[in-house]
């Protein structure tokens, strides 16, 4: 995905429908923050759901990201915010593989595996050089991605099909149906989703994307590559160990 093309342009209006409850990740980038300093750097802050939780606890965020839409969910949700808590923010519409800011940071992140948009080796190389860049000397590059499960990666497919009431009375209808292409390594995925009003008015939502999935070697690789030292995986964010059947890494590396 680029600045230009805007895979979550429908999806925005609902992406906190489905993830703006989740709160684990929150306070390990908040512990990083008070550990290594800020401003800090989120490439791929999409609506805010971890930099405005930053900001609330008092540090400087500035927000990266290529979708205009989701921006503009993070723009109306900073419009409730208190005025302390917005000053604090600094969004930015660019793409994380070719932004180029005239400050540096001692923290960068890419939360809840938005580098699996990045769908060659060849642009998360580019986006990890980018950040490697964008950081002052001894400043700290962290993120987290998912580890697929090898029983989709070997059926090739994934169908879910779910609904769900949510508290405001209204259900939400999902299907998704996700392909892997085992010779790119690449999955694309239809995700529809209905929401119906409690008056049965319903409003449809269609989600269309790429991502590649990415394996801890490939990483530790490109982080080496990129200029990063002192490159630590851990399997979850109380920094356990890693373990493939934990679903996720997450990394921390020095400049
Ligand atoms: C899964 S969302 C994560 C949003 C947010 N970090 C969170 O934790 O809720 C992925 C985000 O990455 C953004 N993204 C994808 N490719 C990007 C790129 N090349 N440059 C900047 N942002 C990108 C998407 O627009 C989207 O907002």
């Amino acid at each position: 995905m680029n600045s230009e093309s805007d895979e979550y342009e429908d999806f925005a209006e609902i992406y906190d429908v489905f993830y703006g409850t989740l709160r684990d990740d929150i306070d390990f980038y908040c512990g990083l923050a008070e550990k290594y300093g800020d401003p800090v750097l989120e490439l791929g802050c999409g609506t805010g759901r971890i930099s405005i939780p930053l900001a609330r606890r008092g540090y400087r965020v500035v927000g990266l990201d290529a979708s205009k839409s989701m921006l503009e969910i993070f723009k109306k949700k900073l419009e409730k915010e208190p005025n302390e808590v917005r000053k604090r923010i600094e969004i930015i519409h660019a793409d994380m593989r070719d932004f180029s800011l005239d400050k540096k940071f001692p923290l960068i992140i890419i939360p809840f595996s938005s580098i699996v948009h990045l769908t060659s080796l060849n642009d998360s190389l580019k986006a990890f050089t980018n950040a490697y860049n964008h950081l002052i000397k001894g400043g700290v590059f962290a993120f987290d991605v998912f580890i697929p499960k090898y029983e989709y990666i070997t059926k090739r497919r994934r169908i879910e099909f779910y609904t769900r009431d949510t508290d405001e009375g209204k259900r939400l209808i999902l299907w998704e149906r996700a392909e892997y292409d085992l010779t790119n390594q690449l999955i694309h995925v239809d995700r529809l989703v209905e929401i119906v009003h409690p008056d049965n008015e319903s409003k449809r939502y269609f989600w269309k994307t790429t991502l590649r999935w990415y394996t801890k070697s490939e990483l530790e690789l490109l982080l080496k590559l990129a200029g990063f030292n002192n490159i630590k995986v851990y399997g979850d964010f109380n920094l356990g160990e890693y373990r493939y059947e934990k679903g996720k890494m997450v990394f921390i590396a020095m400049k």
